[in-house]
């Protein structure tokens, strides 16, 4: 039977900070009203005084080895999503990898929103292969770094956050079933940083023109979402001889609940087969689909022999998806403590 990989570990790192719609209408010109209804966003959480990208990865790291069962030696090979690293040199990839104590390659995916999607599915490579039989991916974001708190048409829709899954070969003919890639990058300045890279490096007008910030042509990159996520779904699953329908969950990339109910329109689904926790983290970029699948797994909202269909779509502009069966014999999580670090026997 073909190796493919499969979830054997999970964690997940909120900053305890909670930033509520109410608290950001204290100084932007916008409201829990507007921002409720166009993106379904209530809350979102910011990082604290000493959590960093890299503290927030390892956190969620060491959840996911404990439930995985192995130590930071076993792993052949980490892999880190993100796109707002601790230094622009080197990757947060190694700072991540030090922290652990981890002696295995790192390296960092830098696709936006769709980044752990790419990551999972370059993990499937190695795995199937042969070449490496222990991987860490993972989700992180400090996204509020990078958020013009003067500009209400984005600052109100991210959030920080991490999220890690350790993925190992299964060999029944479960784990990764099909994926698919994808960028436009005839669309990059519809979601991008004008300023602090080559083209317009540090400056004193960069920094007066706030171009070292995030900007979003926010109704292009909707439509684009929107396209994405149906057509992403239908390849995917078509790949593996399905439907969406035939999906037991649908875990999409938690941007605007609006996007997520569109889609189920459009695709005659009732939204009971899509993970929803935009209202309590807004969109934590690469964290966004690692975050929901953990939260899915803590829930009981996957199942052993589940199938289970992921799409994200971001920055790039890029989208990627996945189709994952999980194993019959998958471990159950026993407990989780109030941060939601999982606290297991498998
Ligand atoms: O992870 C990357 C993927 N990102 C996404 O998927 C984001 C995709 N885009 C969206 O989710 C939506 O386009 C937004 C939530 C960003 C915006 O929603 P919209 O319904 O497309 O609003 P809009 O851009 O058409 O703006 C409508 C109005 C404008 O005012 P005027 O020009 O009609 O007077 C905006 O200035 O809403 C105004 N507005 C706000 N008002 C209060 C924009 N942001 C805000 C705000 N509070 N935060």
């Amino acid at each position: 039977m073909m190796r493919r990989a499969q979830i054997k570990g999970w964690g997940k790192y909120l900053p305890e900070k909670i930033v509520t719609n109410h608290d950001l209408a204290r100084f932007v010109d916008t409201s829990d009203e507007w921002i409720t209804e166009r993106t379904g966003i209530k809350e979102r959480r910011q990082r604290g005084e000493g959590e960093t990208t890299t503290s927030m990865a390892v956190a969620a790291a060491h959840d996911a080895l404990a439930v995985a069962g192995i130590t930071p030696a076993d792993l052949n090979l980490i892999i880190v999503a993100n796109s707002s690293p601790d230094y622009l040199l080197p990757s947060p990839a190694n700072f991540i990898q030090h922290a652990l104590g981890a002696t295995c390659p790192a390296f960092t995916i830098a696709a936006g929103c769709s980044g752990w999607v790419y990551g999972l599915t370059t993990a499937h490579q190695f795995i199937q292969t042969g070449a490496y039989t222990n991987v860490l991916v993972i989700g992180v974001e400090i996204i509020s770094y990078a958020l013009d708190y003067t500009d209400r048409t984005t600052c109100v829709l991210f959030g920080d956050a991490a999220a890690a899954v350790v993925l190992q070969p299964a060999t029944d003919g479960s784990g990764v079933l099909t994926f698919e890639l994808g960028s436009d990058g005839s669309q990059a300045h519809n979601l991008w940083v004008p300023g602090g890279g080559t083209v317009n490096p540090v400056s004193q007008s960069v920094v007066d023109n706030r171009e070292h910030y995030i900007r979003m042509n926010g109704q292009e990159v909707a439509r684009f979402a929107m396209r994405k996520l149906l057509s992403c779904l239908q390849n995917i699953t078509a790949q593996a001889g399905m439907t969406p329908a035939d999906l037991d969950l649908i875990i999409p990339h938690q941007a605007n609940l609006r996007i997520i109910e569109m889609a189920a329109r459009h695709l005659d689904l009732p939204m009971d087969k899509f993970f929803v926790n935009v209202h309590k983290y807004a969109n934590t970029s690469a964290a966004s689909i690692p975050l929901a699948l953990v939260e899915a797994i803590e829930q009981g909202r996957i199942k052993p022999g589940d199938t289970i269909g992921m799409v994200a779509f971001g920055s790039g502009l890029s989208w990627a998806g996945a189709v994952m069966q999980v194993g019959v014999r998958e471990p159950t999580l026993a407990s989780v403590n109030g941060n939601g670090h999982a606290k297991v026997t498998i």
